[in-house]
């Protein structure tokens, strides 16, 4: 099969290399020629563990190139896959289709043969007809079909989820759009990954259904951390107890600092405007906006209390280890060390912050933090140590170390990474979350 990668970012990238990795002919087009000439030269425009020697790897066999040109890219491919951005749209929250259609348009202009386009980026319930509209206006005299692919992958494993994935789910009624897609992840299938077709638009909804509760999966265990510490009760205990139970489940109910990243904030949002938009509001997801907003700036006033509260917190210096919105990958879109470090540098605080991979994706998003090129350079003179993300890295810092290098042997562990006593026994005052 010879695929079209439209969009070389985080989801098209991984997905056309594991494509490749398949034995498929795959080209992945993007129109940002720095990302391409990167790729061209083995650079990876992201950090995605594996991501690098897989690309490279397909390169050599031929099987994975790059191009700018969507013409030549398109040319002769069985399925053209849309894997660009859907952020939210300024002001009302909704996605912003802006790049899928200016895709569908560009392959409506250069079609020359037989293929089915399959939107892969994440998209509103509708889309798919839009952009067959799209096509349609094109009055193409080749055959297309439509489908939506939604994906799943988790940045920091993306490999492995695309690999091996809990489910593929294919929205399509069209004959010519099923077989194509049962021949795109024929390798997938005979590895016994289900496949579940269904109708395009029920297919958009499952992406925005799943997401949309997994956050709220996380927003509730949030909420019961903070009962836990009000209670005097433990939260990893209440999410061992309630995740045991199978029709619960164990993922998604570690508690922290809010969720981030670039998918569940944006699609719980776009979800409850489709909702607005069809009358047919969905009140749990509305609460759990709203909820985890207000917890991620509810952290950093956590920090200030270690500080002594916020009036004191004027002209102290807290560590802020970890930026990016979750380990493994360099991604800060909506992460929640932004509101933390905002909370702190709006109160006077001064920030000195560490991530091993999110630093340069971080600086512009916080001007005022300082960053450095180490824990414990981060360490050095601080009032107050704060854990944001839970990379591998910091969950054995040498405890006595900091009580030499900080003024105070504080810290704040918004993961949970380390034992209460532990902490305690080796003197320092610890703050964590849920666990009261
Ligand atoms: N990142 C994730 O973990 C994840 C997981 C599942 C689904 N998704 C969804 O997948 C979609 C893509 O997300 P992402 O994180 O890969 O985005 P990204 O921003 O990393 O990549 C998008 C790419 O598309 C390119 N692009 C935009 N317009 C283009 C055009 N006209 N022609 C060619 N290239 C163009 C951009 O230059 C960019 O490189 C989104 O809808 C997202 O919601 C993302």
């Amino acid at each position: 099969m010879k695929i079209a990668m439209v969009g070389s970012g985080y989801v098209g990238l991984v997905s056309g290399a594991c494509f490749a990795d398949f034995g498929h002919d795959v080209v992945c087009i993007d129109k940002d020629e720095k990302k391409i000439a990167a790729l061209e030269n083995g650079v990876m425009p992201i950090y995605e563990p594996g991501l690098d020697a897989l690309v490279e790897t397909n390169v050599k066999a031929g099987r994975l190139s790059f191009t700018t040109d969507l013409a030549e890219g398109i040319d002769g491919a069985d399925a053209i896959f849309i894997a660009v951005g859907t952020p939210s749209r300024r002001g009302d929250g909704h996605a912003d289709l802006t790049f899928v259609y200016a895709v569908a348009k560009e392959i409506g202009a250069t079609l020359r043969n037989d293929a089915v386009v399959v939107t892969k980026s994440t998209v509103p319930v509708g889309t798919g007809d839009e952009v067959e509209r799209i096509l349609a206006d094109a009055k193409l005299d080749v055959r297309t079909a439509v489908v939506s692919n939604p994906e799943f992958l988790r940045e920091g494993a993306a490999i492995g989820d695309f690999k091996r994935p809990d489910r593929i789910v294919i929205g399509t009624d069209d004959e010519f759009g099923r077989d194509v897609m049962s021949e795109v992840y024929r390798p997938l299938y005979l590895n016994q990954s289900p496949i579940l077709f269904t109708s395009r638009r029920s297919a958009e909804l499952i992406k925005y259904a799943a997401n949309a509760f997994l956050a709220t999966k996380i927003t509730f265990i949030n909420e019961m951390a903070d009962l836990c510490e009000k209670v005097g009760a433990n939260v990893q205990d209440v999410s061992r107890g309630i995740g045991m139970d199978n029709r619960i489940g164990a993922k998604f109910l570690h508690a922290g600092p809010g969720y981030g990243g670039s998918c569940f904030p944006k699609d719980t949002l776009a979800l409850l405007k489709t909702a607005e938009d069809y009358e047919s509001p969905t009140r749990i997801v509305e609460a759990v906006v709203k909820v985890n907003d207000s917890r991620k700036r509810a952290m950093g006033r956590k920090v200030l209390d270690a500080l002594g509260g916020a009036d004191k917190a004027r002209g102290k210096k807290v560590a802020l280890l970890g930026l990016t919105f979750k380990p493994n990958t360099d991604d800060m879109r909506d992460s929640p060390a932004i509101a933390v470090a905002q909370t702190l540098t709006d109160a006077g605080v001064e920030v000195a912050a560490f991530d091993p991979e999110g630093m340069e994706q971080a600086r512009p998003l916080m001007p005022e933090v300082t960053m450095v090129d180490g824990p414990y350079e981060a360490i050095e003179g601080a009032d107050a140590v704060a854990i944001v993300t839970e990379w591998d890295a910091f969950r054995a810092l040498d405890l006595k170390r900091i009580k030499d290098l900080a003024k105070a042997p504080v810290l704040v562990d918004l993961r949970n990474i380390y034992d209460p006593q532990d902490v305690r026994d080796a003197g320092f005052t610890y703050a964590s979350i849920g666990r009261g």
